[in-house]
Formats: C-alpha cells, structure tokens, sequence
C-alpha cells in the first residue's frame, strides 16, 4: 500500500485518486492545531465515556479508549509524539495514532461526532483556559497598578488636555485612571467567557446525530455551563473568537495609550518617571541611550491584534451554514492573540509595579505650567464674579506672567490685585498645588484623599473576582 493511499483511510472509501501532495500540505493545520492537543484528547475523553453510559460502546472498549488516550497524551508531553501533514489536522493525529496502539476500537471513537463539532469544542476549551490565564494576569497588573496609585496619592504632576499643562492632580489618580481601563476590559473577558462557555459537542457534522448521546453529560464533563442550542449553529459559530479578538483589540488599544505615556514621561524632556533597567535596552552606537523597549514594543503590538480581529470578521463574514472550510483560518490569528495578549500583560505585569516617579520634576512641571489659573477664576467666582469675567482675569493675568516668566503663585498681591480688586491674600491658599487639588474633593475627584478612598474601593473590587 502505498503512503499516500494509506494516508486517505479516514475518508479514502469514496477517493478513485490520492490527494495531490501540495494540496495536502496546503490544506492541514496540523502545524498550528496541535497546541489544541490537550483539549482535543479532554474531548475525546468525554466523548468516550458518554458513549458507554449511552450502551454504544461497552465498558471495556471506554477502558481502551482511555488507556489509548492516556498514552497519547503521554507521547505528546514528552515531545515524543510524531505530528504528521499526512494526517491533516491534530484531530486526525490523534485519533489515527490511538487506533495504532489500541487497534480497531479507537476508530469507534468517532462514533456520533465529527470534526466539525470536535474542532469547535477544542478551540472553546483552549480559548476558556487562555482567558483564565489572561484573567489572572490583567488582574495581577492592575493589583500592581492600583499598589503604585496608593503610594502615590499626594505626589503632584500636571495633568494634561490637550498634551498641555492644564491642572495639577495627583499621580495616582492618573494611574487608577489606567486601573478604569483595566476593570472594563476585565468585564470585557468575563462576558466573552460566559458566552463562549457552551458545548457543541453532539452536533456532529451539522445536523446532529442517529446515536442516543447525553450532550448534558459531555457539557457537564468538560466544564461548560450547558449544551448549545442548534446543532448548525453549534459547527459554524465563531463569534467567541471574534468576541475575545475584540476584547484583545480594547485590551491592547488601553496598554498603548499606557505605553505611549510612559515613552513621553521616560524621555528627557518630561523626566517624569524611570524605569528599571531591566525593562530598557541601550543603543548600539550612542551610549547615552536608554531606550523604553517594553512599552514601545507593546504600543506596536496593537497592530497584530486589530489585524487579527479584522481577520476574523472578514474571515466570518457571508459564511453559508453551517461548516466551511474556511474556519480553518481561525486559528492562527486567534493563537497569536492570545499569545501577544499574555505577554504583553506579563511584562506590564512585571514593570508597572517598578515605576520611579520622579516627584520633584513632576511637580516642578505642574507648578510652571499656570495649572492654577482654573483656581483663581474659581477664586474670583466664589467672590462674586460672573465666570466668564473671571475667565478673563485670569488669562490676563496669565498673560502676564507669560511676559515676566513667573507663575501666579509667584507673583506679588498687589500685581494680583492689579488685575482684580476682588483679590486678597487668602489668594494663595488656591494659587499653591496641593490646594489645588485638595480642592477637587468629591467621588472620582483628585483630591489626595478621594484618590486613596478610590484606591482601596478599587482594591476591594479586585479582590471580589472569583476568576
Ligand atoms: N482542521 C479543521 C479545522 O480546523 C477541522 C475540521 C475539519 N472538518 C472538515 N469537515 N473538513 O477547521
């Protein structure tokens, strides 16, 4: 028998011709769907013994099949397992190396299921373990961001509209303003793993099975909350993907704006924070440089993970019921998500905590950039000005000290007063920084005081996650 005929076993009945050697290299995904190995023999596992508890295989073949899967399993984990084109895909692998070594009960194994419903069950239950161990790391970050914020609830820094100086704050509401980001897309993974977490298995090919299966059992035995509803849709959906990429797509957007901060603030001209060395490399020529890598690296990620979203909506989109081929495509974009997603959140993980801020510049920038004048319009307000008059004091005041190079703080009281006869010395309690914020002393405010009432509600809230 030749190695070609030998490889069409699985379908070879209605074949008058082998398949064409590029073709069958340009249809397998067994390259990249072997990493669904584990998930693929949980599947199988469960499909077995509901197979048994419904009569249609006996105990002992169940017993086979398991010891069969026990030793696949074995093989795969010590890399000693031989992945073969020939055999198109992890499920074919598997299942043709079981019958191998259990002989003719492992090709009962496919009884009442097909590859349609197996893949489908495999890259829900990869996917569930890659949001839980995504989870866990989003949570770690933002335990680390939120530890960082609670240092940091009196340290002054401008806050910015603009990219200009517009009103001091402090930066750990900056940082817990990350943590909101964070929070939404930890709700964001939640839902796409509720929706996700259904059993296609069952729906065989498309339209179901002859067999008398317990999909309530093979659901309850891999972890999912229940079995899907239509056995079509079951083989053909691929919104979970589509959710989790989008999810992915937020995820990465938010660490992008992070890292673009981080650039600015490590750079010479804004001196704001540092960062260890270990999550900086040098320049090979100029040895002054100590570039941030880290979130310069992830700040580009972004792009992989929009494509990959694109990708798949594209890849979806006028897709005929129920399986198509063309499914096949799902998994390396999906892959790769998950994988830029995990290291990227690691190294965030591993570096947030370890930001230096450097208190003094940060303040020095706050207190040069007339971050105040919202302050002393206010200042005027509570005196009796209309806004708007006040508005215009100010920026002539500010004009001023634009001229003269001093801040309002800095100037005297009877060049304030030339301004506005409304201004008396209690001027400088709001013109100083820490009044400024200070002031700001309601929920979601930058008060020193709210920000470390948020900080421990944010805390509070991390801890309540189950996942
Ligand atoms: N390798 C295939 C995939 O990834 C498995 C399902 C193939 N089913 C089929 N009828 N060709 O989608």
């Amino acid at each position: 028998m030749s190695k070609q005929t030998d490889t069409n076993t699985l379908w070879g009945g209605r074949f008058a011709e082998p398949t064409d050697q590029f073709v069958q290299r340009f249809t397998a995904s067994v390259e990249f769907d072997q990493r669904m190995a584990a998930e693929d023999i949980q599947g199988s596992r469960a499909h077995a013994d509901m197979l048994c508890a419904v009569g249609v295989l006996s105990d002992a073949e169940r017993e086979q099949i398991q010891s069969g899967l026990d030793q696949v399993a074995a093989e795969i984990a010590a890399g000693e397992f031989h992945w073969s084109i020939e055999r198109e895909d992890v499920h074919m692998n598997i299942e043709a190396r079981l019958t191998e070594l259990i002989g003719n009960t492992g090709k009962k194994l496919h009884t009442g299921r097909s590859r349609n419903d197996q893949v489908a069950t495999d890259i829900r239950l990869h996917l569930r373990a890659a949001i839980d161990a995504i989870g866990a790391e989003l949570t770690r970050l933002q335990r680390g961001t939120i530890g960082l914020a609670a240092e940091h609830c009196a340290t002054i820094m401008p806050g910015f509209t603009h990219l200009q100086t517009a009103q001091p704050v402090v930066f750990g509401h900056h940082l817990l303003a990350w943590n909101e980001m964070l929070e939404r897309d930890y709700g964001r993974l939640m839902d796409c793993r509720a929706r996700l977490n259904q059993s296609p298995l069952g729906a065989a090919a498309l339209a179901g099975t002859t067999y008398p299966i317990d999909r309530e059992m093979t659901a309850r035995a891999l972890g999912f909350d229940r079995p899907t509803a239509n056995s079509l849709d079951s083989v053909s959906d691929r919104d979970f993907a589509i959710e989790f990429c989008s999810f992915a797509a937020l995820l990465m957007t938010h660490l992008s704006r992070m890292s673009e901060e981080l650039v600015l603030w490590t750079s010479a001209q804004f001196n704001f924070v540092e960062l260890p060395d270990r999550f900086c490399t040098g320049s090979s020529i100029m040895p002054q440089k100590k570039n941030p890598d880290v979130p310069e690296l992830v700040r580009g990620k972004v792009g992989r993970v929009n494509g990959h979203l694109i990708s798949l909506l594209t890849l979806m989109k006028s897709q005929p019921l129920a399986y198509n081929k063309d499914n096949q495509e799902d998994k390396e974009p999906l892959f790769d998500t998950i994988d830029t997603v995990l290291g990227s959140l690691r190294a965030f993980a591993d570096m947030v905590p370890a930001i230096r801020p450097r208190a003094a510049q940060m303040r020095e920038a706050a207190r040069r950039g007339f971050s105040t004048a919202t302050d002393l319009a206010d200042y005027l307000v509570r005196k009796g000005l209309p806004f708007r008059d006040a508005h215009e004091v100010v920026g002539k005041a500010v004009a001023h000290g634009v001229a003269s190079g001093a801040d309002l703080a800095e100037m005297s009281l009877v060049t304030l007063q030339g301004f506005s006869d409304e201004i008396d010395a209690d001027v400088f309690d709001v013109l100083t920084l820490e009044g400024s914020v200070a002031a700001r002393d309601h929920l979601g405010g930058t008060a020193p005081r709210q920000v470390q009432a948020a900080a421990d509600a944010a805390l509070q809230r991390l801890s309540a996650r189950t996942q």
